[in-house]
This record gives structure tokens, C-alpha cells and sequence, in this order.
């Protein structure tokens, strides 16, 4: 059993621990137990997205027993400094800018989840994480646990079975993401 001390940081859902035997690893651990089962989901996502948004996720690993329930191993966003990378929260309050080239990484993600309807409606800024390389950037989607394939029957909105609602939705937040951050639509999306 793994025992994790070291909190990085945790949403409504999960938290997410340092892995306390490999430093390129992390732990998610669902916050109520009833939500456990999502972890299992997101290993299963680990082929459709390395075919589709690879560059832009982490990889799932493997289930782990720990202090604190049932957890998920995935790798860790971290920069050169091997100090973790920020959040697109953290790096708009540390006033770094969206450059060019971090905004034509946020345009081919959202390109591609259209491409190969992935919908997703969460992307607030802490599921985003910037990883800086070599003196380049890199996008991460760090939270991946939401995605909906037209396929979940087992909840009644019309916009988890009918792909042109969930588009439309999707679209929406798209949209929203980058009015919030006070850059043009691109064409694409309008
Ligand atoms: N792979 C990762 N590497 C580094 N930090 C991460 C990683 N995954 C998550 N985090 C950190 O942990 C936080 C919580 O993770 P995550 O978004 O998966 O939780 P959640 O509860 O599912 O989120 P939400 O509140 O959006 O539903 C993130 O905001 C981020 O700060
Ligand atoms: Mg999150």
C-alpha cells in the first residue's frame, strides 16, 4: 500500500498526491469513495487519446491501494526546474501571457476534440497545466475524467447521446474559454 502525504493540489472530485516512490508520477485519489470508479475509466482512455490528443494528456497508468483509498497513477506535469508545472491559473497570476504559441496549441486541442468528438465542457483553469521545456511551452488537459463519447445512457440529458447537442455544447465552452482569456474566436469555432 502507498502511502500518500504530499497533497499537490485537488479539485471538487480528486486529489492529486506526489507518487511517493517515483518523482515523474502522481497520484489521484477520488475525494468520496463513490467516485473511485472513475479512475478505472480514465486508464481505459489511454489508446483513444494517444491516437487523437496524445500530446496534450497525460498517460493513466495503473490502480494503487493507498491511505487514502483507491488511487491512479499518471505522470507528472513538471518543468525543467523538475518544480511542477503551473496551472493556466497560476501562470495568468504570475502574469505570464498566453503567447502565440501557447494559444495555437489551445486552438489545435480544440480543433481535435471536434475532429474526434471528445466531448468535454470542463475547461476551467485548473485543468489546464503549462509545461515549459527547453525555453518552450507545452499545453496540458490534465483532467480527462469527464469525457463523454454519446454514449452514456445511463444519465437523461439529451446532450450525452445526441452528438449534435453535445457539439453544440462543447462548442459553447470553447467559445467561452477564449472570451474569458480575451482572445478572438478563431473561425473555426464561431
Ligand atoms: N498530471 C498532473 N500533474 C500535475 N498536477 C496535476 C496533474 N493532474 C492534476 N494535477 C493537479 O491536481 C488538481 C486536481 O486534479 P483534477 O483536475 O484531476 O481534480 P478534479 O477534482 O477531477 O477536478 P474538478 O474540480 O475540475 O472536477 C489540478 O487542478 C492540478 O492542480
Ligand atoms: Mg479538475
Amino acid at each position: 500500500m502507498l502511502y500518500l502525504k504530499d497533497l499537490i493540489s485537488h479539485g471538487r472530485v480528486r486529489a492529486c498526491y506526489y507518487h511517493p516512490l517515483h518523482n515523474k508520477l502522481c497520484v489521484k485519489v477520488a475525494l468520496n469513495k463513490k467516485h473511485s470508479s472513475l479512475l478505472q475509466k480514465e486508464i481505459k482512455n489511454n489508446e483513444l487519446f494517444k491516437k487523437t490528443i496524445g500530446a496534450y494528456v497525460p498517460r493513466y497508468y495503473k490502480l494503487v491501494k493507498t491511505n487514502k483509498g483507491l488511487g491512479l497513477t499518471t505522470d507528472l506535469i513538471y518543468d525543467d526546474n523538475n518544480r511542477l508545472s503551473p496551472r493556466l491559473k497560476d501562470w495568468l497570476k504570475q502574469q505570464k501571457p498566453l503567447s502565440q504559441d501557447i494559444m495555437s496549441q489551445f486552438d489545435d486541442f480544440f480543433s481535435r476534440l471536434l475532429k474526434y468528438q471528445l466531448w468535454f465542457y470542463d475547461f476551467n483553469d485548473e485543468n489546464f497545466l503549462i509545461k515549459t521545456h527547453k525555453k518552450r511551452h507545452y499545453l496540458y488537459f490534465v483532467d480527462t475524467k469527464s469525457l463523454n463519447r454519446n454514449n452514456s445512457w445511463s444519465t437523461l440529458k439529451l446532450e450525452y447521446v445526441i452528438p449534435f447537442l453535445a457539439r453544440r455544447r462543447m462548442l459553447r465552452r470553447i467559445r467561452r474559454f477564449y472570451t474569458a482569456h480575451h482572445k478572438p474566436i478563431p473561425q473555426q469555432f464561431s
